[in-house]
C-alpha cells in the first residue's frame, strides 16, 4: 500500500481496515517523520513507526528500509497495549536515528536558509546518509555493542553536540534487544506457509528521492518498487500494489504544488478536512486534485487498484476543481514528467467534471460518489476499491 501524493492520504486509515485481511503488516521505509492516523469510535492513534494494523492484532514488522528513531518506538509501544510488543519484530537491518541526526537535520535546513525543505525535523535526512557514509550502526550493531569513535569523530567535525550519545545508545539497546531480529526472513515464512503480509509505506510517491519532486522529497523511497528491496525479500512476494490517493490534495513543507489554493477556500478547506501534520501539528497546504501528478504516480507504482479517501469533506464544498493538464509558456501538458524541473511554473488547467456536494454516505455510495469513482476510473485507468468518508474506521464502504 502506496501513498500517491505528497503523503498524507489517508494511509494508516486504510492500512488499518484492510489489515484484517492480513496476518502482518510491515512498515518499509521512512521513519517517525511519517504520521499515521487511526480513528475507532472517539480514540485516536497515530502511528509514527509501528504499523498501522497494531489496532487488529496483528504482527507487527519493521523493515530494513525503515529509520528506526528508538525513543520515539518507546513512546508509541508505551501508549499500546503491553501485548503489542510481544506481535513486533524490528529488522537488525534498520538504520536508527539518534539525537545528533536531530540536531544535524536542523542545521542543515538552516544553511539552506530561504530554500529549506521545511523537514519533519525528525533527524531522516542524516540518518540515510550517515548510513550511505557506512558509519552510523544498524540495529543489530547497536545491541552487539557498537564501537562510535568513528561516528563521534564525524559528528563533532560538524560541530554537533555528541554528549547524549553514550545514554542514548544505552536507553536504544535495552529497548531493541526484546524486538531485534529477521523481518526479510519472517516475512518469506508467513507467506512460504500461506499467509500474507500488508507492506504499508509512509510518505508518498512525489516526495521520493529520486522520482519526486527533488530536492524537495524526503530521503528514502516512497514507491511500491522499493518494497522487496527495503525489506529484503524476493521481488515475487510484494504482490500488487493498492495505491491510496485523496480526494483533493495537501502538501506539508516547501516544494512546487501546481493546484496549490490560497486565501479563505484555503483555509475553508483545511477546516473541513483537519488538515494539520499528524507529526509536527503544522497546517498542511491544500489545492484540488491533480491529475496530471496522479497519473505519474499511478504509472510509476504499476498501481491498478486504488483507495480514495476523505469524500466526506468535498461533499462539503461546492464548485470543487481537479486540475487535467498543466499550461506552460502557452503549451499544454499532461505528461508530469514533461514539467518535473518546471512545476514551480506550471499553470493548472481546471476542470469541474464531478459534484459531490451534498452527498449523504449513510447508504452506501451515493450518485456524488459513483460520478467521483467513474471519473477516477477513467482518468487513472485504475480500480477503485475502497472509498473512505469519514476518519472513523467503520466509515468505509468496499467496492
Ligand atoms: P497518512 O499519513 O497517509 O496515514 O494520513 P494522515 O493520518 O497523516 O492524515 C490523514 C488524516 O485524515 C487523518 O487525520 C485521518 O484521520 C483523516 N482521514 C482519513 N480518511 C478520512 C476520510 O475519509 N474522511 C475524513 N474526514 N478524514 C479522514
Ligand atoms: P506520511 O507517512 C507528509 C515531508 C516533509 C518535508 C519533506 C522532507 O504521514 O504520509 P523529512 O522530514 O522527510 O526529511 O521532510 O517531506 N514529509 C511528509 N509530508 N506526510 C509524510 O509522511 C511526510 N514525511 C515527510 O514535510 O516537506
Ligand atoms: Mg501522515
Amino acid at each position: 500500500m502506496v501513498g500517491l501524493q505528497w503523503g498524507d492520504e489517508g494511509k494508516g486509515k486504510i492500512v488499518d481496515y484492510l489489515a484484517g485481511g492480513f496476518d502482518a503488516v510491515a512498515r518499509f521505509n521512512g521513519g517517525s517523520n511519517a504520521g499515521h492516523t487511526v480513528v475507532i469510535g472517539d480514540s485516536k492513534h497515530t502511528f509514527h513507526l509501528v504499523p498501522s494494523g497494531a489496532l487488529k492484532g496483528k504482527q507487527l514488522l519493521i523493515g530494513a528500509g525503515v529509520a528506526v528513531d528508538p525513543a520515539v518506538l518507546a513512546e508509541e509501544l508505551s501508549l499500546l497495549p503491553g501485548e503489542a510488543r510481544e506481535r513486533l519484530l524490528v529488522d537488525g537491518r534498520c538504520s536508527l536515528v539518534t539525537p545528533v541526526d536531530k540536531e544535524f537535520d536542523v542545521k542543515v535546513e538552516e544553511a539552506r536558509g530561504e530554500s529549506a525543505i521545511g523537514t519533519t525535523r525528525r533527524g531522516i535526512g542524516p540518518s540515510y546518509a550517515v548510513r550511505a557514509l557506512r558509519l552510523s550502526p544498524r540495529v543489530s550493531d547497536l545491541v552487539a555493542g557498537f564501537d562510535f569513535r568513528a561516528l563521534t569523530r564525524f559528528y563533532e567535525e560538524l560541530s554537533l553536540d555528541t554528549s547524549g550519545i553514550g545514554p542514548w545508545a544505552a536507553e536504544a539497546s535495552e529497548l531493541l534487544r526484546g524486538v531485534a531480529g529477521d523481518v526479510a526472513q519472517r516475512v518469506t515464512d508467513v507467506t512460504g506457509a500461506g499467509g500474507s503480509v500488508l507492506f504499508e509505506a509512509s510518505q508518498g510517491t512525489l516526495l521520493d528521492l529520486l522520482h519526486g519532486s527533488y530536492p524537495y522529497v524526503t530521503a528514502t523511497h516512497t514507491t511500491s518498487s522499493y518494497i522487496p528491496a527495503a525489506l529484503g525479500i524476493s521481488p515475487r512476494l510484494a504482490g500488487e500494489p493498492l495505491g491510496v490517493m485523496k480526494c483533493y490534495s495537501t502538501r506539508v513543507g516547501a516544494g512546487p504544488f501546481p493546484t496549490e489554493i490560497g486565501g479563505p477556500q484555503a483555509e475553508s478547506l483545511r477546516g473541513l478536512g483537519k488538515e494539520y501534520g499528524a507529526t509536527t501539528g503544522r497546517p498542511r497546504r491544500v489545492g484540488w486534485l491533480d491529475i496530471v501528478a496522479l497519473r505519474y504516480a499511478v504509472r510509476l507504482n504499476g498501481v491498478e487498484e486504488v483507495a480514495v479517501t476523505k469524500l466526506d469533506v468535498l461533499s462539503q464544498v461546492k464548485d470543487v476543481k481537479v486540475c487535467t493538464a498543466y499550461k506552460l509558456q502557452g503549451s499544454e501538458i499532461t505528461d508530469f514528467q514533461r514539467a518535473s524541473g518546471r512545476l514551480d511554473e506550471v499553470e493548472p488547467v481546471f476542470e469541474s467534471p464531478f459534484s459531490l456536494h451534498g452527498a449523504d454516505f449513510g447508504a452506501g455510495l451515493p450518485p456524488g460518489g459513483k460520478q467521483f469513482v467513474g471519473y477516477v476510473e477513467e482518468q487513472l485507468g485504475v480500480t477503485v476499491k475502497v472509498v473512505s468518508h469519514g476518519e472513523e474506521r467503520s466509515r468505509t464502504i468496499e467496492l
